[in-house]
């Protein structure tokens, strides 16, 4: 059914990839929403499984050996994973942008700025209206994202090849094409990890401040809690590819509930001072032979005999905050 509020409606999606060793479960029934204009954080140590997340949204899981094995990505009511091709082709490149964590893995060295983005520009276009552009429409889209961007000089960047640009200018080049798709959606996979702090700063203030203008949906990847506290709507914490904990961005640092959570945010070091509090012992498990049960029992204090043995159900705490944990969510 089709339900206006959601934008996007993750339920239940298992992805995993094949390897050597065997099947690597990684993504095992993660559920998660964004709604119209919405900007939501999914946030969660290295090796969680992010990143697979937002591929199998994107459907650029690496072939062949990523794949959903179940679930439904709803976007606008339609479950992507049972579309035609030529259609998800269409959703993914028009109504869905990207932006991703190595700016200089995601531009083609072989070919000028200018002609990557005139490529998106025109095919953008093409798919939403079946207009073919001018080449001084399309030139001058160019030079408006860039600019955008906060790229100085346009004219001349779009006559550079990406190996003559620093980071910084390869991600703002990144954020300009995701900006001249006039998507419905953007997932930002951690835009700014390759970068140094200040410069990451930079590009998320950046994101943030268009994606806030044109009012886009945003589902922003991130492991440190406190680099999205300020800009988003709503935050998913994820571990070992489930969603574990949802609230809104004020309740999940004033009232966090999951363990995993609580841990997390301890982690952080204040700037009081004091350091690190606790943190979280251990890792995230081996994905070839994870836990069962909920799979952070392993590192939990307040883990019970259910907790090895059932996968907790999302416990709904009110005011949109849910958890998936039996000591906490009841
Ligand atoms: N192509 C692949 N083949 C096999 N395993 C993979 C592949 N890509 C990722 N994985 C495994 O899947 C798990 C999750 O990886 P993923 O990149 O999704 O994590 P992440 O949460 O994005 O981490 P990070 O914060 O470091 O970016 C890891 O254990 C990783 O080794
Ligand atoms: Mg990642």
């Amino acid at each position: 059914m089709t339900d206006t509020g959601k934008l996007l409606d993750v339920r239940d999606l298992c992805v995993s990839y094949r390897t050597y060793e065997g099947k690597l479960k990684v993504v095992d029934g993660l559920t998660l929403e964004v709604r119209h204009g919405e900007k939501v954080g999914l946030v969660g140590e290295t090796g969680c499984g992010k990143t697979t997340t937002m591929r199998a949204i994107l459907g650029i899981l690496p072939r062949p050996a990523g794949q959903v094995d179940s679930g439904e990505i709803i976007f606008k009511g339609n479950n992507v994973l049972q579309m035609k091709q030529k259609e998800i082709q269409r959703i993914r490149g028009v109504a869905i942008t990207a932006i991703f964590q190595n700016p200089t893995a995601a531009l083609n060295p072989v070919f000028t700025i200018g002609q990557q983005l005139y490529d998106v520009i025109r095919s953008q276009e093409w798919r939403k209206s079946g207009k073919r552009l001018s080449g001084k429409e399309v030139h001058d889209r160019a030079v408006k994202a860039l600019k955008e961007a906060a790229l100085h000089d346009p004219e001349r960047l779009l006559s550079n090849y990406p190996v003559q640009l620093s980071g910084g200018m390869k991600q703002r080049v990144c954020i300009a094409l995701a900006m001249v798709s006039d998507a419905e959606l953007l997932i930002a996979d951690e835009p700014g990890t390759a970068l140094d702090v200040t410069i990451q700063d930079q590009i998320l203030r950046l994101s943030m401040f268009m994606m806030s203008k044109r009012n886009t949906a945003t589902l922003y990847i991130e492991h440190s809690l406190g680099v999205i506290r300020e800009w988003m709507d709503r935050v998913y914490v994820m571990y070992a590819g489930r969603t574990v904990e949802v609230a809104n961005s004020v309740d999940i640092f004033r009232s966090p509930r999951h363990p995993y959570t609580r841990g997390l945010l301890e982690a952080v070091p204040k700037l009081t001072g004091g350091g690190i509090a606790r943190g979280i012992m251990g890792r995230v498990p081996e994905y070839i032979d994870p836990p069962g049960g909920c799979r952070f029992h392993p590192r939990c204090e307040y883990r019970m005999d259910i907790c090895t043995k059932e996968k907790p159900p999302f416990f709904d705490l009110g005011d949109e905050h849910k958890v998936a944990c039996y000591h906490s969510g009841s």
